[in-house]
């Protein structure tokens, strides 16, 4: 049976402007070519089509149209794709490849509502391959998301190499150190170079986050002599929060974190370097900020930008950087004063963005501690209404974390990750004012299908009106 002809605006996130031209379908087949014009033959590679000069599929730059936008246009007998950059046509095709190989005639012309639209995967507490971050990207791009932040050192192990302190991942990311003694890993220097370049390929920047001062028992059971007392400590594979600190008045500690960050921003193309700075339980609120002071400006002495959990609010910030909210009560001055003194922020809130709380009390992966995470509740939020004194022109964007405490495997991934991911990345792109549950609800419900074929082991959320499964 054919697959029936889709609605222009079956697309998620929803297009900026979409407007059909009834009767004018184009078909594909596996012999329809793509005329790339100069610039975009590496873009013109994910339709996964042959490339002819009289292709009717015509692919091309148009620096008119804004870096990440792009004007889709289909008639009976030719697709005309351009993108403000490679990185603009390249959500282009994300969209073409949405609609299928039987494409509703009219013109889209899309541009995202944010620059920053992100979602981070937790390694320290599970870890994951670099395949497996590969194949995750995959997934995520097809939804526009362009920032994977890699959550890469908490107490529980050490995920990425540092040739000038090697035991951090020879003890740290050996085995048994993921949440509950399971799985070992950590990322060598090339296995990380290669998830970079697969990333920047697909137009997305990593944001590597080494977390400090506090969520570094792992870094101390590797060198002891970042302890207070230099006596080695246990590793810990609970998942407690709170309890390590790197000591703010001690030089070795400066040392170790310099050689760290320069590392890290020698690894990453990336524009930002994020150093945690969360739940800094057990750091005096002095030493804290002492701490800071010395640490925030060195991601810029090495050409980054730092972004911090919102906890860095409480201290002085440079001025290039970001601040991440993921909601404390009470935290909330802080983060406006921030926004208010010039810095930008990042949306974050456990409540509407966090993959890995529960949908609802049946879940059987998560936590709960921000409540239960509905598809609807991840949707139908408004960034630029979340925090008072943070709107609209304060925020760069969107990102949805997925911590990992409670994932053993990339099927749990894919479980927590699909559909809520394609309800933050639509409130991420799209129009505030355009967007609707309902409308989302019944395009979501076509991803099922295509998530089935693909082996992707989303949540068939009771939210959704799911087609029955083929098979
Ligand atoms: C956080 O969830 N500790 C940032």
């Amino acid at each position: 049976m054919r697959a029936q002809t889709k609605q222009l605006s079956d697309v998620i996130p929803l297009p900026a402007s979409v407007r059909p031209v009834p009767a004018a379908n184009f078909t594909i087949t596996p012999g329809t070519a793509v005329n790339a014009a100069p610039g975009t033959t590496g873009v013109a590679a994910h339709l996964g089509l042959p490339l002819a000069a009289d292709g009717p599929i015509r692919l091309r730059l148009d620096e008119a149209l804004p870096a990440e936008g792009y004007r889709l246009e289909i008639a009976a007998d030719s697709v005309t794709l351009s993108g403000g950059s490679p990185q603009g046509l390249f959500w282009g095709v994300q969209t073409l490849r949405q609609l299928g190989d039987e494409l509703p005639g009219g013109v889209i012309e899309d541009e995202p509502r944010f620059s920053y639209r992100g979602a981070m995967l937790d390694l320290a507490r599970h870890f994951f391959t670099a395949a497996e971050i590969k194949a995750h990207i995959d997934l995520l791009v097809q939804f526009k998301i362009n920032h994977l932040h890699l959550h890469l050192t908490d107490d529980q192990g050490w995920r990425l190499e540092i040739p000038a302190w090697p035991r951090l991942t020879e003890v740290s990311g050996g085995a048994g150190t993921g949440v509950d003694g399971s799985g070992p890993g950590f990322l060598t220097l090339a296995e990380y170079a290669d998830v970079v370049a697969y990333a920047t390929d697909r137009f997305v920047t990593v944001v590597p986050e080494i977390d400090m001062p506090g969520h570094v028992n792992a870094a101390q059971v590797a060198y002891p002599e970042l302890t207070a007392d230099g006596q080695p400590v246990a590793p810990r594979t609970d998942a407690e929060v709170g309890y390590s600190s790197l000591v703010a008045g001690m030089e070795e500690t400066y040392a170790f974190v310099e050689d760290v960050i320069r590392t890290v921003a020698d690894l990453t193309p990336g524009p930002y370097l994020h150093i945690g700075g969360d739940e800094c339980l057990s750091t005096p609120p002095e030493d804290y900020r002492t701490f800071l002071t010395r640490v925030l400006p060195l991601p810029g002495k090495y050409g980054k930008r730092a972004i911090g959990w919102h906890e860095i609010a409480a201290a002085e910030l440079p001025e290039t950087a970001v601040v991440q909210y993921w909601r404390i009560e009470g935290d909330e001055p802080n983060v406006a004063r921030a926004a208010a003194a010039g810095r930008q922020i990042i949306m974050a809130p456990a409540d509407r963005t966090y993959l890995d709380m529960k949908y609802d009390a049946d879940t059987r992966l998560g936590l709960d501690w921000a409540g239960h995470l509905s598809v609807e509740r991840a949707y139908d939020w408004d960034p630029a209404d979340r925090l008072p004194g943070v709107d609209e022109k304060s925020l760069i964007g969107v990102e949805a974390p997925l911590w990992s405490e409670t994932l053993r495997s990339v099927a749990d991934v894919q479980y927590l990750t699909f559909p809520r991911l394609p309800a933050v990345a639509e409130v991420a792109w799209s129009p505030q004012g355009s967007r609707d549950w309902e409308s989302f609800r019944a395009r979501l419900a076509a991803f099922g299908p295509r998530w089935d074929a693909a082996g992707v082991a989303y949540h068939r959320s009771p939210e959704i009106d799911w087609p029955g499964r083929t098979v």
